[in-house]
This record gives C-alpha cells, structure tokens and sequence, in this order.
C-alpha cells in the first residue's frame, strides 16, 4: 500500500494547520449579546448561563468597554424593564431601561463597537408575547407592526446603530423602514431576524430577560421542520430592505444558514442562543466535554457553514484568545 495523495500532509503541524486553515475565529465578527436591567444595585446572576448576568446601566458600560477593548464587532442590547403592560409601554419610552442604556453604550464606546438593540416586544409585555395581543389571545400581527414602529424611533433616537428586529410578524422589516425613514433615520440600519425558529434552546433566556409567557410562539416563530421555508422568510426580509440577515438559532440550523448565506445579496450573521451557550458550560462543568475546544468548534462551525458574524455569549472570551494566539485584534 502506497497512496500517492495523502491528505495527512497538510495535517502535520499545528503550524501547517493554522496555514490550511477554512475558517478563523476573529474578534470583529462576534457580536456580544448583553442583558440590562432596570432597578437593580449589582449585577445579578444567570444561574442557566453561568459567567452571563444581568446588567446594571453601570456594569454594562464597563462591559462595553471591554469589549470595545477586545476589538469585537459589536454589542447586542436586552432590556429587562421594572414593570410591564400588556403593550410593552416601556419599550418605547425615551428613558425605559432599554433606550437609557443605548444612550449610556454609545458615550462609552462611541463608533468603537456597532451599538445594537433587540427590537422586540416580549421583554416589555406582561404577557410575555413579542406583540400586543388580539381579542382572542392571539398576537395581532398588524397592530404590533406599529408598535415595532414606535420603538425603532425610539431605539434609534438612543442611537442604536443596528435594529435586531427578532418577533418574526409579516411585514416588519418594512414597516419599521418606513417609519424609520420618514422620521429622517435613514442610516438607521436593520437585522431582520430572517429565520428564526421555534427553539426549546432559547429556554435559559427566559431567565436571563424574567420572561413572563405562558405558552409559546409557534403561532409567530417557525417551525424546526421547514428548511424553504428559511429561505423564504429571508427572502422576504431582504426584499423589504434588511441590511444584515439572522439565521437563529445556530447549531441546529446550519442547513438554512448555509442556504441563506449562499443566496442573499446581504450579510448573513447566525445567533448562538442560550440554550447552546448553557448546553456547553453544563456538560463542560461537569467534566463532559473540554469546554474551551466545544466553544472553538462550535463557533467554527457556525462560520464554516455562512456565517459573516456570529452573536454569542462567549464572544469575549473567544476574542481575548483570539487576540493571543494572533497577537492584537487588529
Ligand atoms: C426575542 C428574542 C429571544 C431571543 C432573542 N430575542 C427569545 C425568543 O424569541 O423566545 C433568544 C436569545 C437566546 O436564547 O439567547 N426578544
């Protein structure tokens, strides 16, 4: 046996490898999701994603900071508000937590970092659903278009570069366009949570924001069956003015994130949720798995696959070793 071509070769050395390698891992295309909370003195705990807490304004200036230090894209901002309505009042309020904390980000970091803002009701609704609802119960897609409306004006005056538009209702890239750019916010630009599934691995955020539903979001969100159907909803968002697509969760739709990246004519970037940020760190702690290689792989893979930029909860760690092993993050 003697096999001329030996893929081994290149396999040789970590030098070697480094060289042929696809894919890297560099700090400005991680997007740091962060959590913020109204009425509190220190910065509490997650106790599903351990190493995540909820912010106070305070901490998470500091937060930004460092990751502005750490030369990562962005920030992605949740609030979690001290009292809630059926329409998401504060949501839309010049000085609910949410908008506070944006005003507060950008003077700390300025254009250092992309300040980012979850543009969703269900942080805001006593209900917990991510619009207002009908007579019935239901979440009524019309008359939450134009709360979306409201609160990417309000998001925007705060200065949040980017709008993560994540409640999956028909037309809502379009309608927060228009209201964007008819109140004169034109390099306001939008994520459109393209294809976002019905996901049990959002179940740890639902205490990281105190979620308050009852029931779930198989009515707005998609199911984890259809993969056209990705490609649909992206196409749609697209068509209606998206700068930047979002494939969510990741892991388990790496098919509709490489369809989607293949496809638009826009960034496609990828969320790591919770649930795959507290499935590593559980079986991690438990002496499972070597958690800081499943964090490398993880990411990789979601790279590997059509991801431009990646949000996950590990992007400061992953960014401060990245700048080791590169030197620097430039
Ligand atoms: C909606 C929103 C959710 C997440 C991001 N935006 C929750 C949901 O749709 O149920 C989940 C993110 C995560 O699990 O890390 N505001």
């Amino acid at each position: 046996m003697n096999p001329v071509i030996r893929p081994r070769r290149l396999r040789t050395t970590p030098a070697m490898r480094r060289l042929v390698a696809e894919t890297h891992i560099h700090p400005a295309q991680l997007i740091l999701p962060v959590f913020v909370r109204e009425d509190i003195a220190a910065p509490v705990p997650i106790t599903a994603m351990p190493g995540v807490v909820q912010h106070t304004v305070d901490s998470l200036r500091r937060a930004a900071a460092e990751a502005a230090a750490a030369g990562l894209g962005g920030i992605m901002l949740f609030g979690i508000p001290a009292t809630r309505d059926a329409i998401g009042s504060a949501a839309t309020e010049a000085d609910g937590i949410l908008n506070l904390a944006t005003r507060a980000v950008v003077a700390e970091v300025g254009e250092a970092l992309v300040v980012q803002t979850d543009l969703c009701l269900d942080e805001f609704t006593d209900h917990g659903h991510c619009g207002v609802l009908d007579a019935h119960g239901g979440v009524d897609n019309d008359a939450t278009l134009l709360r979306y409306r409201d609160m990417a004006l309000a998001q925007a005056e705060a200065g949040s570069q980017l709008l993560g538009l994540s409640g999956m209702m028909d037309g809502q890239v379009a309608a927060v366009r228009e209201a964007l750019d008819a109140a004169g916010h034109t390099g306001t630009a939008i994520l459109a949570y393209a294809a976002k599934y019905a996901s049990a691995f959002y179940g740890p955020f639902r205490e990281a924001v105190d979620s308050q539903l009852q029931g779930d979001r198989r009515t707005y969100q998609q199911d984890p069956a259809n993969r056209i159907e990705g490609m649909r909803e992206a196409g749609l968002d697209e068509a209606e003015g998206a700068d930047v697509l979002m494939v969510k969760p990741a892991m388990s739709y790496l098919d509709v994130l490489a369809d989607v990246a293949a496809t638009a004519q826009v960034p496609v970037w990828a969320y790591q949720v919770s649930g795959e940020y507290a499935m590593i760190e559980a079986a991690a702690g438990n002496g499972w798995i070597d958690r800081d290689r499943a964090i490398r792989e993880s990411v990789t893979g979601i790279l590997r696959a059509g991801a431009g930029a990646v949000l996950t909860y590990w992007a400061l760690e992953l960014a401060r070793s990245a700048a080791a092993e590169f030197g620097g993050h430039a």
